[in-house]
């Protein structure tokens, strides 16, 4: 299957767009939902009239066969239909959700599973996923921090870019590819109070230093979508913010495939209160740069009127529908032939396999007392599993699974039954009907399970409804009696095994001192059962890292690693506990540093944590010189070693600190990753090379450079890793030393 080039492709819209009518180009901005598994005589209608260009949502086979028939051989111009789904985690295998997958640090997995899910969704008809998500997700509260690849911009960047090779590969027109959509552009982690589809107010520095490198990122990788965000952005809805998808989409980044509004966001535009109505909604969003408009119909309703009226120019709708099809043709739809292409089927093997490497690699060891884990199934001869979420095949699935096969999932009880085998007495209970169940009548079977048990597995957490699109929390604790239900089973004295499945990272801090181990298992997807059985049987290690700062209580929000310095920033000695505070206390007594007063400072996990089953040291780091040319690169190495008797795979983290800049700079920043596999006692060395781009922010007048300065750089296994180098980056070249 080869690639048309650029010049082909443009020389193919020009061609096509010559024979449309202004109808015609405005059917291929409608975006509407499939009448849902049979095609309607409406839908039909307007396929055949050309006044349809893409549909969503319809993901029977024959219905998106007879679809694209009519569009290919009933419409004038036989322009066939874009086929859009939400493919987020998976399609009929389910993977772990992408907070889950971000937990991986792991690029080559991820891009993977979005090949896999890629495969299976193109035996619909599917052609276009609305993946992945490029959020930057600071704060849980969020329902939508669980579709997001966490935090930090640097790794959403390189997991969000290894999502869009995974989806389209190098030729979109390949079979078993999708195109990619990169949502939601822009700054839409940023809603405010974590509740959705909130305002957002976001300086444009931090805009651009923050919010937009994964979206780069995934548009480098070859992203052939992009949707809006429903929020506002500093006034102006995404959907209309001519600063977003005209200035920076297409003049800086040069885009050129095109941009889509999410569900009713142009219509959306009055409700916020940027437009009266929706002639003007339509006008906005149009003029603003959104080609195609999902769901709502004000393109459809007003488009060729303003186009009569000269509002709108006829070019503007020639470049909005020229940016769609050449989509179209890159996915080679124009070309499709009857050829029959085998594709692997869903929920093979290989598929199952793929699902269960992501799941086993995404849960983090947060807390391991007295080396619980792993368990020894051939010494153990009583297990409790307790909790709501341990044999439930749709909760662990998570959000966003409208494709996912319930039937095939493997939840964690029947799997730690195969795993401790039948010398072992498995007390099952489920103790609350779910997560957030208050009523403590399945108390008394779940403690007497505990009671006959050497140790207690609890699976608790978050059911998937709680997480994902408008379902967001003001409490991030844990929902229901689960508080609860571990406070009676810490009571019976046998040791706990604490497994939280959740789409957000929870406030834990009351309950970590309570469980003796902590797995923090997200929601892990089809394989979650097995997985997870095998990481407590220490089959395999957790590899699992931290994509987010867990907070100890709602109140930290938003606590993120990349924070600034502040002019008085909390030091150990600075920090005052608020039961320390002598009654009457003066005024200044407690010190002026920036803290709560009830509670410690520090997060309760940081970004990058993880533990593993064996030890792993960091030593020696080196910086290759001491000066650095803005031209040149610097290497920073570090030895890791495996000081432990089990195989890891740990993932070894660079930091790094603009010590001065003409804005000022976060505390630290990530600036690389990297996955290595040690043998017990082995000892490697990882390298890191950073060129100015690497340095790069905007400053103080708006141009993204490195600024000259000085630089601490730190590599080890967490945002608080401790083995630090510096270098100073300078102007001009000068001789290396
Ligand atoms: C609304 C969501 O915000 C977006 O992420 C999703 O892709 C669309 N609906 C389509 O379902």
């Amino acid at each position: 299957m080869t690639s048309a080039t650029r010049e082909e492709i443009d020389q193919r819209v020009a061609e096509l767009l010559q024979q449309m009518t202004l109808e015609e180009k405005i059917g291929q901005l409608a975006l509407i939902q499939g009448a849902g598994g049979h095609v309607s005589h409406d839908v039909a209608e307007s396929v055949r009239s050309g006044r349809i260009g893409a549909v969503l949502n319809e993901v029977d086979p024959g219905t998106n066969r007879e679809l694209q028939r009519i569009a290919r051989e009933e419409s004038r111009l036989g322009i066939p239909l874009l086929i859009g789904r939400d493919v987020i985690h998976g399609f009929k295998t389910v993977f772990p959700i992408p907070l889950g997958q971000a937990a991986t640090w792991h690029p080559e997995l991820v891009e993977h599973g979005a090949h896999v899910s890629a495969i299976e969704a193109t035996a619909t008809g599917v052609n276009w996923t609305f993946a992945p998500m490029l959020d930057i997700g600071r704060d849980p509260r969020w329902g939508r921090v669980a579709e997001c690849l966490g935090e930090d911009p640097h790794l959403a960047s390189v997991l969000g870019a290894a999502m869009v090779h995974g989806f389209q590969g190098e030729n979109l027109a390949e079979p078993g590819r999708i195109a990619a959509c990169a949502k939601h552009f822009a700054g839409y982690g940023a809603s405010e109070s974590g509740r959705d589809y909130n305002t957002t107010n976001i300086p444009e520095g931090e805009l651009r230093n923050v919010h937009l490198p994964p979206f780069r990122a995934a548009l480098n990788a070859g992203a052939a979508t992009v949707m809006t965000s429903f929020s506002d952005l500093n006034g102006v809805p995404a959907t209309a913010n001519a600063l977003l998808l005209r200035t920076i989409l297409r003049e800086e980044w040069g885009f050129d495939g095109f941009v889509v509004s999410d569900w009713d966001s142009v219509r959306q535009l009055a409700v916020h209160g940027l437009t009266a109505d929706d002639r003007d909604s339509a006008y906005e969003a149009a003029s603003a740069g959104c080609d195609m408009e999902m769901a709502s119909t004000t393109y459809a309703e007003h488009l060729a009127s303003l186009v009569h009226e000269g509002r709108i120019t006829p070019a503007h709708v020639d470049a909005m529908t020229a940016n769609v099809l050449r989509v179209k043709f890159r996915l080679g739809l124009f070309d499709a032939t009857d050829e029959e292409v085998t594709l692997p089927e869903a929920l093979n093997v290989e598929h199952l396999r793929a699902a269960y490497e992501a799941a086993a690699e995404s849960v983090v060891l947060l807390k391991n007392s007295d080396a619980l884990l792993p368990l020894n199934p051939a010494a153990l001869r009583s297990v409790a599993v307790i909790g709501p979420l341990a044999d439930d095949a749709h909760e662990q699935l998570g959000t966003w699974i409208f494709d996912g096969d319930t039937g095939a999932t493997r939840t964690i009880l029947p799997s730690i039954r195969l795993a401790v085998g039948p010398e072992c007495t498995v007390h099952h209970a489920r103790a609350l009907e779910t997560s957030r169940s208050r009523n403590h009548d399945g108390f008394a079977e779940a403690v007497a399970a505990a009671e006959q048990s050497e140790v207690a597995i609890l699976v608790l957490g978050e059911e998937s409804i709680l997480s994902g699109e408008a379902h967001c929390r003001a409490d991030i604790g844990l929902p229901g009696a689960q508080d609860a239900l571990i406070d009676a089973i810490a009571a019976t004295g046998t040791p706990i095994v604490l497994i939280v499945m959740a789409g957000r990272a929870l406030a834990l801090e009351s309950v970590v001192d309570k469980v003796q181990a902590i797995l923090y298992a997200w929601h892990p997807g089809t394989m979650g059962g097995p997985a997870i059985a095998d990481l407590l049987m220490g089959v395999v290690s957790p590899s699992g890292r931290l994509p987010v700062t867990m907070p100890r209580v709602l109140g930290q929000i938003p606590i993120y690693h990349a924070h600034k310095n502040t002019g008085k920033p909390v030091t150990p000695a600075s920090f005052t506990y608020i039961d320390h505070i002598q009654p009457r206390a003066h005024q200044v007594s407690v010190g002026n540093t920036s803290f709560h007063l009830d509670v410690d400072p520090s997060p309760l996990y940081p970004f990058g944590y993880g533990l593993t089953y064996s030890t792993v040291v960091y030593d020696t780091i080196t910086v290759s010189a001491s000066t650095v040319p803005m031209d040149g690169t610097v290497t920073i190495a570090a030895e890791v070693v495996n000081t432990g008797a089990r195989e890891v795979s740990e993932v070894a983290q660079l930091y790094l600190r603009d010590l001065v800049g003409s804005v000022t700079r976060p505390v630290r920043e990530l600036k690389g990753f990297t996955k290595v596999r040690l043998l017990p006692g082995e000892r490697r060395t990882v390298h890191f090379v950073l060129s100015a781009d690497d340095l790069a922010f905007v400053g103080r007048d708006g141009q993204r450079r490195a600024e000259p300065g000085h630089f601490h750089a730190w590599i080890g296994g967490d945002a608080n890793a401790t083995l630090r180098t510096e270098f100073s980056l300078v102007a001009s070249a000068t001789s290396l030393h």
